[in-house]
């Protein structure tokens, strides 16, 4: 079947818009509070990437901040920070060890958790939060080994809580892109994929121990581009 440009337009469109609709989903979860207008959210982790998360979340008039879990009390003085910044109430902090997001995910008025810890800590909390009956956004990478992925199917299937892994490069317009490529058959049938992130993290793993993201990160393109690797600004 041939495809036009305009048809392979409309189809990537109505992907990306896909992605836009979690949160009719969130609210049409069947344990979800009848008519709520608000999604009740609690974080696990306020490192680098729960606090990108944490500020999303309070530019949304439709989300509350209840609760964050974190062992280190930096991190949560942070959270606390953007959030006062934001002028947002303080939330309920849960800091006493690495084992204290398990006392988070018992409080009731928690609909939804979101989860920006490291990988060897994302099977054990997701799986705890859908057994607890929250809703969970889960910071890539989700698993290490097949056995963590079928957990989740195990979990999902016992629990029917939604959970949704983050990982916003799927989103990415020439990413998209190449989804809706292999939809509509253009490579013919696809047997075998390999592929490659063109990510550029030097800046942030040999950062000069001031600020994380000092010499800035590279996608795509401009990762590519820089074949010697002389680090660029954000
Ligand atoms: N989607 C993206 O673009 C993107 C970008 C950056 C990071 N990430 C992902 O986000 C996750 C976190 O990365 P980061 O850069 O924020 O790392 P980070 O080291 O800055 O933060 C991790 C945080 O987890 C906390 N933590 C450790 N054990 C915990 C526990 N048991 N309970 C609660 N909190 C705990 C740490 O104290 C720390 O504050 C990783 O999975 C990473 O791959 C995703």
């Amino acid at each position: 079947m041939r495809t036009t440009l305009r048809d392979f337009i409309k189809s990537s469109a109505l992907a990306g818009f896909g992605a836009l609709i979690l949160p009719n989903s969130l609210f049409s979860y069947p344990n979800h509070k009848k008519n709520a207008k608000k999604v009740r959210l609690g974080f696990i982790a306020m490192g680098m990437r729960g606090q990108v998360l944490l500020q999303e979340m309070i530019r949304r008039d439709d989300v509350d901040i209840m609760a964050i879990a974190d062992p280190d009390p930096g991190m949560l003085q942070r959270g606390q920070q953007l959030l006062k910044n934001g002028n947002r109430p303080p939330a309920r902090e849960f800091g006493k060890g690495d084992y204290d997001y398990q006392n988070l995910l018992k409080e009731a008025d928690i609909d939804a958790v979101l989860i920006a810890s490291p990988w060897e800590w994302h099977k054990t909390q997701a799986v705890e939060a859908m057994y607890a009956r929250k809703i969970v956004g889960l910071e890539v990478a989700g698993a290490i080994t097949l056995k963590e992925c079928w957990e989740y199917v195990k979990a999902y299937e016992e629990t029917r809580v939604p959970i949704m892994v983050l990982e916003n490069v799927c989103y990415r317009r020439d990413v998209m892109a190449v989804l809706q490529m292999v939809r509509k058959g253009m490579f013919g049938e696809v047997i075998h994929g390999q592929g490659g992130y063109l990510h550029d993290l030097r800046g942030v793993l040999f950062n000069d121990g001031v600020t994380p993201y000092n010499s800035g990160v590279e996608f795509g393109e401009k990762a590519s581009a820089k074949p010697n690797g002389a680090p660029t600004t954000m």
